[in-house]
């Protein structure tokens, strides 16, 4: 009752000036970096979801055309793996996987997939095979490319080799390529490969090609040091540019063959999603650390990001930017490699934190709660940051955008500009609630009705703006369940706009279709 009177007075003092003000220039100090602030900000929501999903298999499934890098490292003592055909180590570029499941997947006998661990030529959805699908068996074929059908082949009867390597010594020249980028789509998950840092067009785009793909990257990334490129299909994965560099090779053990008794593993796509689940928010084992003060995005920039596949507007691509915008971000790419490491700030941790205390409650804010429940939680919201001996919204609405970016020191370029995105989210939030709760509190309600549309409106709206991928969770599944969202090469598009549980049958059933949501047409 006492807070309902002060907010009254509250709603009295410059609540409507306070609603319109621009995002306030930063508390934290001034960037020198002008050019690009304006489309960080434009863009706040989109760099925001891109700090939030960076090295998660969840967030970069669902938004999955990727628009940022980041510079990552990894420490000494890492396991890593990759299936192939043979049991002699690997040398020169090859794929490394940081899951069992992902690279027991590539080894196979020599026809029953092309050489190449995970992602490698033949792998997941190369040329010619068949709509992905969940049974084991046609998991045989789709690993196959075009030798599948000979089973009889010694080679194959005697299955391939699963390789172990372990990192040894601290690895930190590794470019992270965020969102789908290993899925060998054209709905644009290897635009930021291909285009941007590649220089392709039309034509001359490989695709599939991903071993020359492989070879270009890391061609490209030599000058620098590179040691390889992150990325994410089914598993999150690396394009290890020289294996003799950096790993000890730790186990070559060989896989059960054809004739081998006793092996069965008929739940093949079923356990390999549960392997990738436990990697939704987060690949784990601090494996790899990211430097999100080295993130460059195409956010950035004032490019044009849309899809020229009006169908798919939702999705970016760099499809639209002339070769001078490409080249100059290709230059900051440049630039952040040629730097030796930062001391970063972690934002994905800051982010983390604000979609932690809202993404519950906003949903419930825009749906559920009665006009009682509504005031009192946008209360819990926003009176932390209410002064009652000194009443003024603005102020408040300032206290409540900084609260959790007061946690950042930004020193790089980046830093500033990331910063202007998660300003830009956090305003947008902190006063669209704000204006919410004077609709709330400036008429009279009745406690058990449900709030004026006015009101959840904004939320509503805010929610979609914000497109938070934690709001497509599945919640937690049974334990003969996996949360199933698609994934290259796998899911259909229904699991792409509406991830559910499913069990093993449920899994193959809809992996049979031809609704494949990876390939068009
Ligand atoms: C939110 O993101 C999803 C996944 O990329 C997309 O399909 C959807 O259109 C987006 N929604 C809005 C409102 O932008
Ligand atoms: C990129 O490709 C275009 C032709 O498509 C060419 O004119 C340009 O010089 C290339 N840029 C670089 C940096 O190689
Ligand atoms: C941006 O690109 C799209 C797709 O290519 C095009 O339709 C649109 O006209 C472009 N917008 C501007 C402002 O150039
Ligand atoms: C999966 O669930 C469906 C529907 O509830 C059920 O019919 C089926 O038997 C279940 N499969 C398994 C392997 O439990």
């Amino acid at each position: 009752m006492l807070a309902k009177g002060s907010l009254l007075v509250l709603l009295g003092c410059k609540l409507s000036s306070a609603i319109s003000t621009p995002i306030s220039q930063h508390v934290l100090g001034s960037p020198e970096f002008g050019a690009g602030q304006s489309s960080a900000i434009e863009n706040g929501n989109h760099i925001f979801n891109a700090v939030h999903s960076s090295m998660r298999q969840w967030g970069s499934s669902i938004q999955h055309n990727g628009m940022s890098f980041f510079l990552a490292s990894m420490p000494e003592g890492v396991m890593m793996y990759h299936g192939t055909h043979t049991a002699e180590r690997v040398k020169g570029m090859q794929w490394l996987a940081f899951e069992i499941e992902h690279a027991e997947n590539f080894a196979r006998g020599r026809f029953g997939r092309g050489p190449g661990g995970p992602g490698g030529p033949g792998g997941p959805g190369g040329p010619g095979d068949p709509p992905p699908s969940a049974s084991s068996k046609s998991d045989e074929k789709r690993h196959g490319g075009s030798g599948a059908s000979k089973l009889n082949d010694e080679d194959e009867q005697k299955g391939g080799y699963l390789h172990m390597y372990r990192t040894n010594r601290a690895i930190t020249r590794l470019l992270y390529i965020d969102g789908m980028s290993a899925g060998k789509t054209d709905l644009g998950t290897l635009d930021t490969q291909d285009i941007l840092l590649l220089n392709m067009t039309g034509d001359s785009l490989p695709m599939h090609g991903e071993h020359e793909r492989g070879l270009k990257l890391c061609a490209w990334g030599k000058p620098y040091n590179i040691d390889g490129f992150i990325r994410t299909e089914a598993g999150i994965e690396i394009i290890w540019c020289e294996f003799e560099d950096g790993l000890d090779f730790i186990s070559h053990n060989r896989r059960p063959g054809a004739k081998d008794q006793g092996v069965e593993d008929s739940l093949g796509t079923f356990e390999y999603y549960r392997a990738m689940e436990a990697r939704y928010q987060g690949i784990a084992g601090g494996r790899v650390t990211v430097d999100y003060s080295s993130m460059v995005s195409a956010f950035f920039y004032q490019m044009n990001l849309t899809n020229p596949d009006s169908e798919r507007s939702e999705l970016p691509r760099l499809l639209a930017p002339t070769n001078s915008e490409l080249g100059a971000m290709r230059k900051d790419v440049e630039a952040v490699l040629a730097r030796t490491q930062s001391v970063s700030v972690h934002w994905q941790g800051i982010a983390d934190m604000i979609v932690s205390r809202y993404a519950l409650r906003l949903p419930y804010l825009a749906t559920k709660a009665t006009n009682s429940a509504f005031k009192s939680d946008i209360n819990t919201l926003l009176n932390t940051f209410i002064d009652y001996d000194n009443l003024f919204i603005d102020t408040a609405i300032k206290q409540c955008t900084h609260h959790y970016l007061r946690a950042a020191i930004p020193s790089t370029k980046e830093d500033f500009l990331i910063l202007a995105a998660l300003e830009k989210v956090s305003h947008t939030i902190c006063s669209t609630l704000f204006a919410a709760r004077e609709i709330m509190f400036s008429e009279k309600l009745d406690d058990q009705e449900m709030p004026p549309a006015k009101a959840t409106k904004l939320i509503s709206d805010m929610i979609a703006w914000l497109n938070w991928t934690e709001w497509k969770r599945c919640g937690a599944c049974a334990y003969d369940e996996v949360c199933v969202v698609a994934i290259w090469p796998f899911g259909s598009v229904e699991d792409h706009t509406h991830p559910s549980c499913q069990n093993s049958t449920q899994l193959q059933v809809r992996g049979h279709g031809g609704d494949g949501y990876w390939r068009r047409g």
